[in-house]
């Protein structure tokens, strides 16, 4: 398994340690237009492979796609962090320029590569790759219902004074403060529905804390997160190097499931060796279906600043 990360800034570099961590990839390549950051960035990760005790090799290149070759996996992470204040919308003009010649250049050395785009706007930028590639739409996965979800559990587990593992969550809908959704409703201590255990106030504060998960941290950091996101996409790297199927919340190509059309965005899905493996269409309630149908027309809105 050879994973390339292009952007060696904060996310592409977590996610690259995470991987490495994990141990399942035999290579990974960090590539960076800024000159030596990605070599020094490879440097400084391969020097804690004896204290972390991983076998994985990293490299960093400076803007060469020649050493991206042959990868099983890319990350395209490239592309400006959102400010505080910003919106992951704001982000599209410089972004959307980015992505396409990023994936371009990937697929013109992997061409059977699967791709999992991290850059925001999100949804908007995996649509981005769907439609300006040839590459089947099993390939092309968004990573954000991951970290919503994984920001969604955290929230719970806060609320509930339980341990993580005893918590399950998942977000669907746009990786946006507006889109996100939360399925509260389906949100479990150990089997037991959370209704069981908190208040519907509580349970409102979940859902807004978690659809803001990112704006709060950026407000924090000054930037966007990273360790997180990091450790979503390295979950999500892992489920495919290992084809493990397991269920995801990635932003994939609709043709009609959930009633949704002609855009990406999140839905669970199954991931193994051939990327996303199957959408799992789980019923939803009324309100939200409501709520994807809502989450949808505000990706279909950014989709269509594109110049496609
Ligand atoms: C975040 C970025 C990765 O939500 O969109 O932190």
């Amino acid at each position: 398994m050879k994973v390339t990360v292009v952007g060696a800034g904060a996310v592409g570099a977590s996610c690259a340690e995470y991987i490495a961590i994990k141990d399942f990839a035999a290579e990974v390549v960090l590539l960076d237009i800024k000159e030596g950051y990605a070599e020094g960035k490879a440097m400084d990760l391969m020097q804690t492979a004896s204290l972390n005790a991983f076998d994985t090799k990293i490299t960093g290149v400076t803007n060469d796609y020649s050493k991206t070759a042959g990868s099983d996996v890319c990350v395209i992470t490239s592309g400006i962090p959102r400010k505080p204040g910003m919106t992951r919308e704001e982000l599209i003009g410089i972004n959307a320029g980015i992505v396409k010649a990023v994936s371009s250049s990937l697929i013109e050395h992997s061409p059977n590569t699967i791709i999992i785009v991290v850059s925001n706007p999100m949804d908007t930028m995996t649509y981005l790759v769907h439609k300006s590639t040839n590459l089947p739409k099993n390939k092309i996965i968004g990573m954000g219902g991951a970290l919503d979800s994984a920001r969604f559990k955290y929230r719970l587990a806060e609320a509930l004074g339980a341990p993580i593992s005893d918590v399950d969550g998942m977000v669907i809908g746009g990786h946006s403060d507006k889109g996100m959704v939360p399925l509260i409703g389906k949100a479990a201590r150990n089997s037991v529905v959370v209704s069981e255990f908190l208040s519907e106030e509580r349970m409102d504060q979940i859902v807004q804390d978690t659809k803001v998960g990112g704006a709060t941290l950026t407000g924090l950091l000054g930037t966007s997160a990273w360790y997180a996101p990091g450790a979503a996409v390295s979950g999500m790297v892992q489920a495919i190097a290992c084809d493990t199927k397991k269920i995801f919340p990635c932003s994939a190509l609709l043709d009609g499931e959930f009633g949704l059309s002609d855009l990406s965005i999140g839905v669970p899905c199954v991931l193994g060796a051939n990327g996303i493996e199957s959408i799992v269409e789980i019923s939803l309630t009324d309100a939200e279906k409501a709520k994807l149908a809502e989450s949808a027309e505000g990706v279909k809105k950014t989709n269509g600043l594109l110049e496609l």
